[in-house]
C-alpha cells in the first residue's frame, strides 16, 4: 500500500473533526473527572496486590496521589537516586518532537514532561516554534495544582502554550480526535483501571502520524538485578515513603502497583491492538527494564 493511500485511510478515520495538525497553542477547558463506568460494577480489578471493585480504583488512586501531591517531587528523586531525570531526557530524545507540535502528556502530574517538551522545543529550534504547546492532564487536581504552580510566573507564562484539565486518561472527551501531534503517558498508566481503554483513547486523539509514548516501570528480566530491585521496591521505598512523605501505605501502593502491571511484551500487544503501528517490538527497556519505553505510530 503506498503512503499516500495509508495516510488518506488515516485520515477518513479522523473526519469527526479537522484541527489543523500543528495548530498553534489552543486554550482548552478545564473539564472535571468524569463518569465511572457503570456497566462494570461488580467488575473487579487489582489496587496493587488487593483486589477490589473496579468502580473503586479511580478513587482509591485519586487518594494515594493526593496523599503525596506535595512530596510528589522529592520522594521522586529520593526513590530513583535522581534517575528518573534521565529517563524522563531520554523519553523526549526520543521522541525528537518536530517544530510547532501539540503535545497531549495525560498524567502529567507535576510537569516534568511538559516542561522537557518546551524545553526541547526552545532550545533546538529557537526562536521559530512558538506555536508548540502541551495540554497537561490529570485525574488528580492536587497534583495538577503542583504543575500549574510550576509553571506559573516562569518563561513560558503568558505565551499560552499550556494548559491544564483534570480528567481521567480513559475518556478524554474534551480533546478532539485526531487533535495532538504527540500523546505522553509517563508512570501513569499502571494506576488507570483499564490500561487498554487508555490506548485506545490515545489511538483517538492523535493526528495520522502521531505518536504515542508511554514510560512505565517495567520487568527487569535479570534475576539477580531482579532480587536486588525487590529489596529496594518492597523494604527501601516504603520506609523512604514513611521518612520523606509521611505515608507508607501510598508508596506501598506504587511499588504493589509496578508489579501488576503487563510485562513489556504484553503491553506492546496491547499498544498493537489498539490500532497503534510499532517499529520492532514496539519497546525500548531502560536501566535493565526497570522502566520500558513503549511506542506507537497512528497510521
Ligand atoms: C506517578 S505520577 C506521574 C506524574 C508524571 N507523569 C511524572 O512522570 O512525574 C502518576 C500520575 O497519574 C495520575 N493518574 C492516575 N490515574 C489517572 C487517570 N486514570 N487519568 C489521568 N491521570 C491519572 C495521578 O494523579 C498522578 O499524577
Amino acid at each position: 500500500m503506498s503512503a499516500a493511500l495509508v495516510r488518506s485511510l488515516a485520515q477518513a478515520s479522523c473526519s469527526r473533526t479537522a484541527p489543523a495538525l500543528t495548530a498553534a497553542a489552543r486554550t482548552f477547558t478545564h473539564t472535571p473527572a468524569v463518569r465511572q463506568d457503570k456497566a462494570d460494577d461488580t467488575a473487579q480489578t487489582h489496587f496493587g496486590f488487593k483486589t477490589v471493585p473496579s468502580s473503586m480504583k479511580e478513587t482509591l488512586v485519586r487518594n494515594v496521589f493526593s496523599n503525596v501531591a506535595s512530596s510528589y517531587d522529592v520522594m521522586n528523586d529520593a526513590m530513583s537516586l535522581g534517575i528518573h531525570r534521565l529517563w524522563k531526557d531520554h523519553l523526549l530524545r526520543a521522541m525528537a518532537p518536530a517544530p510547532n507540535t501539540r503535545l497531549l502528556d495525560v498524567a502529567g502530574g507535576t510537569g516534568d514532561i511538559a516542561q522537557r517538551f518546551l524545553t526541547y522545543q526552545d532550545t533546538h529550534y529557537q526562536g521559530i516554534s512558538k506555536d508548540s504547546s502541551v495540554h497537561m492532564v490529570d485525574i488528580n487536581p492536587e497534583m495538577l495544582a503542583e504543575g500549574e504552580r510550576r509553571f506559573a510566573g516562569g518563561r513560558w507564562a503568558g505565551e499560552g502554550r499550556i494548559s491544564f484539565s483534570v480528567g481521567n486518561a480513559e475518556q478524554l472527551e474534551f480533546v478532539d480526535d485526531c487533535s495532538v501531534d504527540y500523546y505522553t503517558i509517563a508512570f501513569g498508566i499502571r494506576n488507570c483501571t483499564h490500561p487498554e481503554r487508555v490506548v485506545k483513547e490515545a489511538h483517538r486523539v492523535l493526528r495520522p502520524g502521531g505518536r504515542f509514548m508511554c514510560l512505565e516501570f517495567s520487568r527487569v528480566e535479570n534475576p539477580v538485578l531482579a532480587a536486588l530491585y525487590d529489596v529496594h521496591s518492597f523494604h527501601v521505598i516504603p520506609r523512604l515513603g514513611e521518612l520523606i512523605a509521611g505515608d507508607r501505605a501510598s508508596y506501598e501502593y506504587l511499588v504493589e502497583s509496578i508489579r501488576r502491571f503487563p510485562p513489556q511484551d504484553e503491553f506492546a500487544q496491547i499498544i498493537r491492538d489498539a490500532g497503534f503501528t510499532t517499529i520492532g517490538k514496539g519497546y525500548e527497556n531502560l536501566t535493565f527494564g526497570t522502566v520500558a519505553i513503549h511506542s506507537g505510530y497512528k497510521f
